[in-house]
């Protein structure tokens, strides 16, 4: 593997173009408007493992966007990495906060990036990080150094709940079948610490509708008189947190599983600075749940978060009314053992049980998913440990994250195998967010990493 930095060196501008050019793409799959732009995408992707030297490279349609399917069978009898990855990005609203438009990707330096950053929605999650591993294999089949097998499964919904991909992986079994699974769509701590991911959060999104009186009313004539449905909304929600940031549904931690204090010190060891955390998000304070800290409260504990309210005059100017309905959008991130649709279920409940009499409320499930822990006593996780102490010239720290990529789960159940998350981003890399960008550095570092992850995974599998 010692030629990748080689290989780097002399192709790293033509790898930084082709991810720009796909980033100029806005495959958006939350928004029908995008719905070409997505399939374009897909095309795209396909194009570019077919260039990489993959075979048997195919757009597997599906009720929804496609999922491209790649391979390189170098010998039936050795190990096989199967390559998840994500082309679908977030919408990128709102526009105006951005410094550069969301889908014309510019290269600009930041503090953290002192090599430069490509800004673009998408730039990490997860077109940069996926195509990494399209680069990746790119060496490794040009040059020869391909120790395993490789398998490649590129959707196009997971911003969107991953609908199509659940039914493609219980259909196509054998076709997947797999030693390890293979993912960059997450972050490590700096590019100074890295840090390998071992667990994702599950999640349940619910939307929920509180309807009061019949038609909109002026404020004068009817209020006081008649339960405003966004008043009770707001209590409602506020009713959920008790005054230690406990979440206030029954049953809502019975599953959720106490940390030892030695894995609490052991997480106690990754470097945090809570003047830097606090600093970088304007705030004067952090808040959360008592008892624990910020990287336990963002990660092995479970949260309730309100992502969007409405409801009412929301206009230029006042409007004085009293609003016929009320709506709100909640997520909530969960930890192994607890099951989403058990805490869907117990959130429907609790809440319509506190609804006071004057209004109606509705609860409507969205997606969901199971969290998901990584052991790290694995020859995939080693591998993986041994990779990046290769290139970062030190051993990571295995770090457990707040996100959600909810197929994961699925995967160990249907697939029977293992995931290593492998991610390169930085939790200020702004996913999701206006100026999303992913360091210059981190997309040729992963390029970087990958290749030995193989080596060391099938050296340790022989
Ligand atoms: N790549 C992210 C998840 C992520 C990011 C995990 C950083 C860990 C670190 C993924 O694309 C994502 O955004 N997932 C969603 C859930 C999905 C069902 C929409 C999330 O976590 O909100
Ligand atoms: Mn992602
Ligand atoms: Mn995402």
């Amino acid at each position: 593997m010692q030629q990748i930095k080689e290989y780097l060196k002399q192709h790293e501008q033509r790898f930084i173009n082709e991810l720009i050019e796909l980033l100029k793409i806005p495959s958006v799959s939350a928004d029908p408007a995008f719905s070409q732009d997505v399939f374009n995408t897909a095309e795209a992707v396909k194009t570019a493992l077919e260039q990489a030297g993959c075979e048997a490279v195919e757009i597997c349609d599906t009720e929804g966007y496609p999922i491209i399917y790649a391979e390189k069978i170098v010998d039936p009898s050795l190990p096989t990495v199967l390559v998840y990855g994500h082309y679908d990005v977030q919408p990128p609203d709102p526009i105006d906060l951005w410094d550069s438009p969301p889908f014309e990707p510019v290269i600009q330096t930041t503090e953290l990036h002192p090599k430069g950053a490509i800004f673009a929605r998408g730039a990490c999650d997860d077109k940069g990080q996926m195509y990494m591993h399209v680069k990746a294999v790119e060496f490794m089949i040009k040059t020869g150094q391909l120790p395993c097998n490789v398998k490649f499964m590129i959707e196009g919904e997971e911003e969107v709940g991953s609908k199509s991909l659940a039914s493609f992986v219980d259909q196509h079994r054998e076709k997947l079948a797999n030693d390890i699974i293979l993912i960059s769509d997450t972050g490590m701590i700096a590019n100074d610490v890295p840090s390998i991911t071992t667990g994702l959060r599950g999640l349940s999104y619910v939307e929920v509708e509180v309807t009061g009186p019949n038609r909109d009313l002026h404020s004068g004539l009817y209020g006081g008189a008649v339960a405003n449905p966004i008043n009770i909304l707001a209590k409602m929600i506020s009713s959920l947190h008790d005054e230690h940031n406990h979440i206030t549904i029954p049953g809502f931690y019975d599953k959720v599983e106490d940390l030892s204090e030695v894995e609490r010190a052991e997480m106690a060891k990754a470097p945090f600075d809570v003047n830097d955390y606090q600093k970088a998000l304007d705030i004067e304070s952090i808040y959360g749940e008592k008892g624990y800290t910020t990287n336990e409260r963002n990660s092995i504990r479970p949260t309730l978060d309100v992502n969007g309210i409405w409801g009412g005059y929301t206009g230029e100017g006042a409007k004085t009314v009293i609003a016929s309905k009320a709506y709100a959008k909640i997520s909530m991130r969960l930890v192994p053992h607890q099951d989403w649709e058990e805490i869907t279920a117990l959130f429907k409940t609790h809440f319509e049980s506190i609804a006071p009499k004057g209004v109606r409320v509705k609860v409507t499930p969205h997606h969901g998913g199971q969290g998901y822990v990584t052991p790290i006593d694995t020859i995939g996780y080693q591998a993986a440990s041994k990779a990046y102490e290769t290139t970062f010239g030190k051993k990571p720290i295995p770090q457990r994250s707040g996100g959600s990529i909810p197929i994961v789960a699925l995967f160990e159940e249907v697939l029977k195998s293992k995931t290593i998350l492998m991610g390169f981003g930085l939790d200020s890399d702004a996913i999701h967010s206006p100026n999303e960008h992913f360091g210059v550095w981190n997309y040729l570092k992963g390029i970087e990493t990958i290749p030995y992850f193989y080596q060391y995974f099938a050296e340790m599998n022989a």
